[in-house]
């Protein structure tokens, strides 16, 4: 006799449920129309991702095929990293910041992603709030929801310039919602593009530590800052926690290599999680990254084009009808609020003038239906021809 055949129900964990990184599904919409276009229709240019066109930089792509044809075996590397590639991020906290930062404070990790996971995991217990401004970089929520954290969203306005404040802190203790547990920083932001001053950022810090709050500062896109140089938070806070990479500053986005500098408290739980849970960052990347930092001359050349395109897109946008444009003071980001609905937007963006861009409701589910990012560290005859269209399309 034939047995029914039972469909198994099985169970799926919390992470099962996690929201999608929206700009990834509009990068594959993209393709799509890419795969679909006709031999003689415009390519699709691609505004949607902050992947920079530039590529690893010479040094390091060198530095690695040299590694390789010496045959070195590309084993693991000691959980925290190789230990020359720690000390060289060491020097750069002192070179860029006049900070001092001891190698052993630096953990190399797979990106800044891999940084987010071994940070909240070491700082945070399941159900601790973590706060951060909105808009935000969505993996800092879905990241958290998916530990059990508490993601705690501060709506911010251009009064502060969509950063998190001491005053926005401490309104959260007098209307009784109470100080979170850790706190979220980037500056520059992505995608506002927005920063914080110095002093705003040392008076968050010391806030922060004073009142117990773990800060996390997210630095991926240091460098990037076309009015005045970064402060890094580890200069004014001995508990807050670093997280940068090399995917940004330096182009090297598909090497998943970044770090993080931590807090005396946190390096031997920084090691043990990433022990367990990564072994190491990938040991090719480590001596890539390492050489990357002699590449001062090809980087000055990629910032000094980011420079021209978002000085391109400043200019011409408004003259496409985005008058309202977030200040773009840092990364590659031009955040614009849109007259209508920003996905619908997006769309016609992408059918009638073959322009990817990211609608902001991945962002900011509050504001970010009314809001496009364009990104512009794509190759720069893409940005010029990319505004070019924007002009050419009627009723923006
Ligand atoms: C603000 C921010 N943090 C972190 C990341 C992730 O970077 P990584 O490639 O180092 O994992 C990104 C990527 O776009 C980002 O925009």
């Amino acid at each position: 006799m034939r047995r029914p055949r039972l469909k198994p129900r099985l169970k799926q964990g919390a992470g099962a449920a996690l929201a999608p990184f929206l700009a990834m599904e509009v990068v594959a919409r993209a393709n799509a129309a890419q795969a679909a276009r006709a031999p003689s229709d415009p390519t699709v240019i691609r505004l949607e991702v902050g992947q920079p066109a530039a590529g690893a930089p010479a040094t390091a792509i060198a530095a690695a095929q040299a590694a390789l044809s010496a045959g070195l075996p590309m084993g693991y590397t000691e959980a925290l990293g190789l230990a020359s590639l720690r000390r060289r991020i060491a020097r750069h906290y002192h070179d860029t910041y006049q900070a001092v930062v001891s190698p052993d404070r630096v953990a190399v990790s797979t990106g800044a992603s891999g940084g987010f996971l071994l940070a909240f995991l070491a700082a945070f217990d399941r159900g601790d709030r973590v706060a951060m401004a909105s808009p935000y970089y969505p993996p800092y929520v879905n990241i958290l929801t998916a530990l059990g954290m508490t993601p705690v969203v501060i709506e911010t306005g251009p009064e502060t310039g969509y950063q998190p404040t001491v005053a926005l802190l401490q309104a959260m203790a007098d209307t009784g919602e109470g100080l979170p547990d850790g706190l979220i920083v980037a500056s520059p932001c992505n995608p506002a593009g927005t920063t914080l001053e110095e002093d705003e950022l040392a008076a968050l810090a010391r806030f922060c530590h004073a009142h117990g709050i773990r800060l996390v500062s997210d630095e991926i896109y240091h460098g990037l800052n076309w009015e005045r140089p970064p402060a890094t938070a580890c200069a004014f806070s001995d508990s807050a926690i670093v997280i940068n990479s090399f995917s940004k500053y330096w182009s090297m986005t598909g090497w998943r290599v970044g770090w993080l500098v931590l807090p005396e408290d946190l390096i031997g739980p920084v090691q043990r999680l990433k022990q367990n849970l990564f072994i190491s960052a990938p040991h090719i990347s480590q001596i890539a990254a390492e050489a990357a930092f002699e590449a001062t001359d090809e980087i000055a050349a990629t910032l000094a084009g980011y420079r021209r395109s978002r000085a391109h897109l400043l200019q011409t946008l408004p003259e496409a009808g985005l008058t309202d444009l977030m200040p773009a003071q840092g990364a590659f980001y031009v955040y614009a609020k849109v007259a209508g609905d920003s996905t619908q937007f997006c769309d016609r963006l992408l059918r009638e003038a073959g322009i990817a861009a990211t609608p902001g409701i991945d962002f900011d589910p509050v504001r970010g239906d009314r809001f496009v990012r364009f990104s512009y560290c794509g190759p720069e005859a893409d940005i010029v021809e990319a505004a070019r269209r924007l002009s050419t399309l009627h009723g923006v």
